[in-house]
């Protein structure tokens, strides 16, 4: 069995991004060290990996506006926080995909100096393989959807679209795609192969805005905080093991009722 550890999205330097829970003002560290804690554990469980896939988005950036929701602009710090979360995963081979410039480019590529570290330097995509005949296209951007049955239709769009480029250009189209960027995990098969998307290790926004206001559009229909664990068999068989980190987001709405008189529902709404 080959096995290929996948994650990406840290976006370390946001306040609900990935990085030690030391990184954090003292008194604030709950639930970095929670998410810190359950990636360890699942990490050690599952033990040394064949290949780890690092796909962007693993630093924040400087931020401009958006800056007020991050723990430090310094993007050297930022890659250094990154790079210590990556160290925890133990792997023969490493493979690191740029992510979206917005976040990974300033005056300089920060995600070189993460990759730097492991003396890796990144690329926009990685083809790897074949792996027990398994050919693996990671890519970080995929079209999202506001849908809430649509997360499927970028998916295949990038399945087609590897197809059709395959035959005009002459290569090998990869029968495993795996993309990030959105912030969710879904899974996608036919009989010829299979598109994945990666969830995140950033925490969601939580409704009074706390962390980088870049995520205050339209709010997101999933958000998913871990990774993927996939293994091959011999035979080629693809088996997805998503880790998602089990927790429940408890925002209870609470409606505020300004005090207007001959307000009919004043009284229900107390
Ligand atoms: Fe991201
Ligand atoms: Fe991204």
């Amino acid at each position: 069995m080959i096995s290929v550890l996948v994650e990406g999205d840290g976006h370390s330097g946001e306040i609900l991004g990935l990085a030690h829970p030391d990184h954090w003002p003292k008194g604030k560290r709950r639930l970095s060290q929670l998410r810190w804690d359950w990636r360890r554990a699942r990490l050690k469980e599952i033990g040394r990996v064949d290949i780890h896939i690092i796909g962007g988005d693993m630093v924040d950036g400087h931020g401009r506006k958006e800056s007020l929701g991050l723990l430090t602009t310094d993007l050297g710090e930022q890659a250094q926080w990154a790079a210590e979360a990556i160290a925890e995963v133990k792997a023969d081979y490493r493979y690191f995909t740029y992510g979206t410039p917005f976040h990974v480019v300033g005056l300089m590529k920060t995600e070189d100096l993460v990759a730097r570290e492991f003396g890796a330097h990144p690329r926009v995509e990685w083809a790897i393989g074949p792996l027990h005949g398994v050919r693996i296209l990671d890519r970080h951007s995929i079209g999202n959807s506001a849908i809430p049955y649509g997360q499927g239709t970028p998916m295949w769009k990038e399945w087609v679209r590897d197809q059709i480029q395959a035959v005009m250009e002459d290569f090998k189209a990869a029968n495993l795609q795996i993309r990030h960027h959105v912030h969710w995990f879904f899974e996608m098969r036919n009989a010829k192969g299979c598109v994945v998307v990666c969830p995140t290790l950033k925490f969601r926004t939580p409704p009074d805005g706390s962390g980088s206001p870049y995520p205050w559009g339209l709010r997101p229909q999933y958000h998913d905080i871990g990774f993927l664990l996939i293994e091959i068999d011999r035979s080629g068989e693809v088996y997805v093991r998503p880790q998602i980190m089990p927790m429940k987001a408890i925002a209870p709405r609470e409606y505020i009722c300004p005090s207007i008189k001959g307000n009919s529902s004043a009284d229900r709404a107390r």
